[in-house]
Protein backbone atom coordinates (compact mmCIF):
# COMPACT_ATOMS: atom_id res chain seq x y z
CA UNK A 1 0.00 0.00 0.00
CA UNK A 2 1.59 3.72 -1.07
CA UNK A 3 1.97 6.52 1.34
CA UNK A 4 -0.80 8.62 0.43
CA UNK A 5 -3.68 5.31 0.98
CA UNK A 6 -2.15 4.27 4.06
CA UNK A 7 -2.12 8.54 5.06
CA UNK A 8 -5.76 8.56 4.13
CA UNK A 9 -6.44 5.43 6.17
CA UNK A 10 -4.96 6.80 8.74
CA UNK A 11 -7.54 9.86 8.45
CA UNK A 12 -10.61 7.48 8.85
CA UNK A 13 -9.70 4.63 11.01
CA UNK A 14 -7.90 6.07 14.50
CA UNK A 15 -4.11 4.72 14.21
CA UNK A 16 -4.19 4.96 17.60
CA UNK A 17 -6.95 2.52 18.76
CA UNK A 18 -7.92 1.32 14.88
CA UNK A 19 -11.25 2.45 15.14
CA UNK A 20 -13.53 5.41 14.22
CA UNK A 21 -16.76 7.82 14.23
CA UNK A 22 -18.07 8.89 10.73
CA UNK A 23 -20.13 11.64 10.95
CA UNK A 24 -23.06 10.51 8.09
CA UNK A 25 -24.53 13.35 6.50
CA UNK A 26 -25.22 12.43 2.78
CA UNK A 27 -28.66 11.97 2.92
CA UNK A 28 -29.31 15.18 0.61
CA UNK A 29 -28.65 13.39 -2.52
CA UNK A 30 -31.70 11.38 -2.47
CA UNK A 31 -33.66 12.57 0.27
CA UNK A 32 -33.26 16.87 0.08
CA UNK A 33 -33.91 18.44 3.28
CA UNK A 34 -33.87 15.52 5.45
CA UNK A 35 -35.03 16.51 9.20
CA UNK A 36 -32.30 17.76 11.11
CA UNK A 37 -30.15 18.66 8.08
CA UNK A 38 -32.34 21.23 6.85
CA UNK A 39 -29.57 23.84 7.68
CA UNK A 40 -26.88 20.74 7.48
CA UNK A 41 -23.99 23.55 8.83
CA UNK A 42 -25.99 24.33 11.80
CA UNK A 43 -26.39 20.94 13.13
CA UNK A 44 -23.22 19.39 11.84
CA UNK A 45 -20.57 22.19 12.87
CA UNK A 46 -20.65 21.39 16.76
CA UNK A 47 -20.46 17.55 15.89
CA UNK A 48 -16.87 17.99 14.67
CA UNK A 49 -15.06 18.02 17.88
CA UNK A 50 -16.58 14.43 18.33
CA UNK A 51 -16.24 12.74 14.66
CA UNK A 52 -12.95 11.74 13.09
CA UNK A 53 -14.31 12.31 9.54
CA UNK A 54 -17.11 13.84 7.82
CA UNK A 55 -19.43 11.86 5.18
CA UNK A 56 -21.50 14.01 2.68
CA UNK A 57 -21.87 15.64 -0.88
CA UNK A 58 -19.63 17.77 -2.66
CA UNK A 59 -22.39 20.32 -2.83
CA UNK A 60 -23.36 20.25 1.03
CA UNK A 61 -19.43 20.55 1.57
CA UNK A 62 -19.05 23.59 -0.71
CA UNK A 63 -22.39 25.46 1.28
CA UNK A 64 -22.39 24.28 4.64
CA UNK A 65 -18.95 23.55 5.42
CA UNK A 66 -16.27 26.52 5.63
CA UNK A 67 -13.10 25.04 4.09
CA UNK A 68 -11.10 26.04 6.88
CA UNK A 69 -12.94 23.53 9.32
CA UNK A 70 -10.27 20.94 10.42
CA UNK A 71 -12.23 17.62 9.43
CA UNK A 72 -11.31 14.58 7.20
CA UNK A 73 -13.84 14.35 4.15
CA UNK A 74 -15.51 11.26 3.01
CA UNK A 75 -17.54 12.27 -0.61
CA UNK A 76 -20.13 10.97 -1.55
CA UNK A 77 -19.75 9.98 -5.43
CA UNK A 78 -22.51 7.80 -6.08
CA UNK A 79 -26.18 8.67 -6.69
CA UNK A 80 -28.81 9.03 -9.58
CA UNK A 81 -32.03 8.61 -7.64
CA UNK A 82 -34.70 10.07 -5.31
CA UNK A 83 -36.74 8.17 -2.55
CA UNK A 84 -39.63 9.24 -5.14
CA UNK A 85 -38.10 6.50 -7.18
CA UNK A 86 -39.12 3.22 -7.30
CA UNK A 87 -35.83 1.94 -8.21
CA UNK A 88 -34.33 4.12 -5.66
CA UNK A 89 -30.23 3.47 -5.00
CA UNK A 90 -30.06 2.62 -8.64
CA UNK A 91 -27.03 4.33 -8.12
CA UNK A 92 -24.36 5.74 -11.07
CA UNK A 93 -21.00 8.00 -10.36
CA UNK A 94 -22.26 11.51 -9.60
CA UNK A 95 -18.79 13.27 -8.72
CA UNK A 96 -15.46 12.37 -10.08
CA UNK A 97 -12.30 11.67 -8.96
CA UNK A 98 -11.06 15.12 -10.21
CA UNK A 99 -13.67 16.87 -8.08
CA UNK A 100 -12.42 14.71 -4.80
CA UNK A 101 -9.01 15.27 -5.15
CA UNK A 102 -9.89 18.85 -5.35
CA UNK A 103 -11.85 18.34 -2.46
CA UNK A 104 -9.33 17.17 -0.66
CA UNK A 105 -11.09 14.00 0.40
CA UNK A 106 -9.38 11.68 2.47
CA UNK A 107 -11.86 8.74 0.93
CA UNK A 108 -14.86 8.96 -1.17
CA UNK A 109 -18.20 6.50 -0.66
CA UNK A 110 -20.40 4.24 -3.28
CA UNK A 111 -22.98 2.45 -2.78
CA UNK A 112 -23.75 -0.71 -4.46
CA UNK A 113 -26.90 -2.83 -4.32
CA UNK A 114 -26.18 -6.37 -4.65
CA UNK A 115 -29.10 -8.24 -5.39
CA UNK A 116 -31.18 -5.64 -7.31
CA UNK A 117 -32.66 -6.18 -10.45
CA UNK A 118 -29.57 -3.90 -11.60
CA UNK A 119 -27.02 -4.61 -9.42
CA UNK A 120 -24.52 -4.77 -12.33
CA UNK A 121 -24.64 -1.48 -12.93
CA UNK A 122 -24.52 0.11 -9.15
CA UNK A 123 -21.48 -3.03 -9.59
CA UNK A 124 -19.83 -1.50 -12.16
CA UNK A 125 -19.65 1.90 -11.53
CA UNK A 126 -18.15 0.76 -7.89
CA UNK A 127 -15.26 -1.12 -9.83
CA UNK A 128 -14.74 1.97 -11.85
CA UNK A 129 -14.64 4.28 -9.27
CA UNK A 130 -12.27 2.07 -7.33
CA UNK A 131 -9.97 2.04 -10.57
CA UNK A 132 -9.88 5.89 -10.72
CA UNK A 133 -9.55 6.31 -6.93
CA UNK A 134 -6.59 3.91 -6.46
CA UNK A 135 -5.00 5.35 -8.74
CA UNK A 136 -4.51 8.32 -6.61
CA UNK A 137 -4.21 6.48 -3.26
CA UNK A 138 -7.88 7.49 -2.18
CA UNK A 139 -10.00 4.23 -0.55
CA UNK A 140 -13.20 3.56 -1.17
CA UNK A 141 -15.85 3.11 1.07
CA UNK A 142 -18.11 0.53 0.19
CA UNK A 143 -21.99 1.35 0.92
CA UNK A 144 -23.76 -1.83 1.00
CA UNK A 145 -27.35 -0.06 0.66
CA UNK A 146 -30.42 -2.51 1.55
CA UNK A 147 -33.57 -1.97 -0.90
CA UNK A 148 -36.91 -1.81 0.26
CA UNK A 149 -37.69 -5.32 0.11
CA UNK A 150 -34.29 -7.05 0.73
CA UNK A 151 -33.75 -8.68 4.58
CA UNK A 152 -30.97 -6.66 6.36
CA UNK A 153 -30.01 -10.32 7.85
CA UNK A 154 -26.21 -11.98 8.24
CA UNK A 155 -26.16 -14.08 5.03
CA UNK A 156 -27.34 -11.11 2.60
CA UNK A 157 -25.00 -8.41 4.14
CA UNK A 158 -22.00 -11.04 4.53
CA UNK A 159 -22.74 -11.59 0.51
CA UNK A 160 -22.37 -8.10 -0.02
CA UNK A 161 -19.61 -7.30 2.82
CA UNK A 162 -17.85 -10.01 1.09
CA UNK A 163 -18.37 -9.09 -2.41
CA UNK A 164 -17.54 -5.17 -1.47
CA UNK A 165 -13.90 -6.07 -0.78
CA UNK A 166 -13.58 -8.37 -3.59
CA UNK A 167 -14.38 -5.88 -5.63
CA UNK A 168 -12.17 -3.55 -3.87
CA UNK A 169 -13.63 -1.40 -0.77
CA UNK A 170 -10.89 -0.29 1.51
CA UNK A 171 -13.48 -0.41 3.99
CA UNK A 172 -17.05 -1.27 3.74
CA UNK A 173 -20.55 0.37 5.50
CA UNK A 174 -23.43 -1.80 6.39
CA UNK A 175 -25.92 -2.61 8.16
CA UNK A 176 -25.91 -4.53 12.15
CA UNK A 177 -27.64 -7.96 12.59
CA UNK A 178 -27.80 -10.38 14.11
CA UNK A 179 -25.13 -13.05 14.17
CA UNK A 180 -22.86 -10.01 13.08
CA UNK A 181 -19.53 -11.53 13.95
CA UNK A 182 -20.40 -13.51 10.47
CA UNK A 183 -20.13 -10.49 8.68
CA UNK A 184 -17.15 -9.36 9.69
CA UNK A 185 -15.30 -12.73 9.50
CA UNK A 186 -15.65 -12.99 6.36
CA UNK A 187 -14.84 -9.84 5.17
CA UNK A 188 -10.95 -8.49 4.70
CA UNK A 189 -11.35 -5.38 4.75
CA UNK A 190 -12.53 -2.46 8.20
CA UNK A 191 -16.39 -2.78 8.70
CA UNK A 192 -18.08 0.31 10.07
CA UNK A 193 -21.92 -0.17 10.36
CA UNK A 194 -24.69 2.61 9.39
CA UNK A 195 -27.39 3.78 12.04
CA UNK A 196 -29.77 3.19 9.78
CA UNK A 197 -33.42 5.19 10.97
CA UNK A 198 -33.58 6.98 13.79
CA UNK A 199 -34.45 4.78 16.91
CA UNK A 200 -33.86 5.33 20.71
CA UNK A 201 -31.07 6.67 21.84
CA UNK A 202 -30.55 3.58 24.04
CA UNK A 203 -30.98 1.04 21.35
CA UNK A 204 -28.84 3.15 18.98
CA UNK A 205 -26.01 3.05 22.00
CA UNK A 206 -26.94 -1.15 22.37
CA UNK A 207 -26.71 -1.61 18.27
CA UNK A 208 -22.97 0.39 18.48
CA UNK A 209 -21.55 -1.77 21.41
CA UNK A 210 -22.87 -5.14 19.88
CA UNK A 211 -21.06 -4.04 16.41
CA UNK A 212 -17.81 -3.08 18.21
CA UNK A 213 -18.06 -6.71 19.75
CA UNK A 214 -18.71 -8.23 17.07
CA UNK A 215 -15.62 -6.89 15.47
CA UNK A 216 -16.72 -3.71 13.66
CA UNK A 217 -13.82 -1.05 14.11
CA UNK A 218 -16.85 1.11 14.07
CA UNK A 219 -19.66 3.89 12.85
CA UNK A 220 -20.69 5.87 10.13
CA UNK A 221 -23.68 7.18 11.82
CA UNK A 222 -26.51 9.93 10.63
CA UNK A 223 -29.91 10.07 11.75
CA UNK A 224 -29.03 8.78 15.03
CA UNK A 225 -26.85 11.51 16.13
CA UNK A 226 -27.93 14.66 14.05
CA UNK A 227 -31.62 13.21 14.84
CA UNK A 228 -31.36 12.84 18.37
CA UNK A 229 -33.01 14.96 20.85
CA UNK A 230 -29.80 16.29 21.39
CA UNK A 231 -27.01 15.55 19.24
CA UNK A 232 -24.27 16.58 20.68
CA UNK A 233 -24.44 14.07 23.92
CA UNK A 234 -25.46 11.70 21.97
CA UNK A 235 -22.17 12.17 19.09
CA UNK A 236 -20.39 12.18 22.61
CA UNK A 237 -22.14 8.78 23.59
CA UNK A 238 -21.18 6.97 20.73
CA UNK A 239 -17.54 8.01 20.64
CA UNK A 240 -17.48 6.58 24.36
CA UNK A 241 -18.60 3.31 23.09
CA UNK A 242 -16.49 3.14 19.74
CA UNK A 243 -12.93 4.78 21.32
CA UNK A 244 -13.08 4.53 25.17
CA UNK A 245 -15.04 1.08 25.25
CA UNK A 246 -17.94 2.23 27.35
CA UNK A 247 -20.55 -0.50 27.80
CA UNK A 248 -24.02 0.71 26.35
CA UNK A 249 -25.60 1.23 29.66
CA UNK A 250 -22.14 3.60 30.82
CA UNK A 251 -22.94 5.54 27.22
CA UNK A 252 -26.31 5.87 27.91
CA UNK A 253 -25.66 7.38 31.20
CA UNK A 254 -23.12 9.72 29.30
CA UNK A 255 -25.68 10.84 26.88
CA UNK A 256 -28.29 11.70 29.55
CA UNK A 257 -25.52 13.42 31.59
CA UNK A 258 -24.56 15.34 28.64
CA UNK A 259 -28.33 16.33 27.33
CA UNK A 260 -29.26 17.88 30.91
CA UNK A 261 -26.03 19.72 31.01
CA UNK A 262 -27.59 21.72 28.49
CA UNK A 263 -26.23 22.38 25.22
C1 LIG B 1 -27.55 5.43 2.35
C2 LIG B 1 -26.54 5.98 3.27
C3 LIG B 1 -26.98 7.23 3.96
O1 LIG B 1 -27.02 8.29 3.13
C4 LIG B 1 -26.37 7.51 5.26
O2 LIG B 1 -24.99 7.63 5.22
C5 LIG B 1 -26.85 6.50 6.25
O3 LIG B 1 -26.61 6.86 7.54
P1 LIG B 1 -27.68 6.53 8.67
O4 LIG B 1 -28.40 5.27 8.24
O5 LIG B 1 -26.87 6.28 9.90
O6 LIG B 1 -28.62 7.70 8.81
O7 LIG B 1 -25.47 5.45 3.44
O8 LIG B 1 -27.26 4.14 1.97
Amino acid sequence: MDWGMKNRLSKIIRPEDGRTVMLAVDHGYFLGPTTGLENLGKTVIPLLPYADTLMLTRGALRYYIPPETDIPIVLRVSGGTSILNKNLLHEGIITSIEEAIRLNVVGVAFSILVGAEFERDTILAFTQVVDEAERYGIPVVAVTAVGREMSKDAKYLSLASRMAAELGARIVKTYYCEDFEKVVDTCPVPIVIAGGKKIPEKDALEMTYNAIQAGAVGVDMGRNIFQSESPVAMIKAVRAVVHENYTAEEAYQLFEEEKSGGE
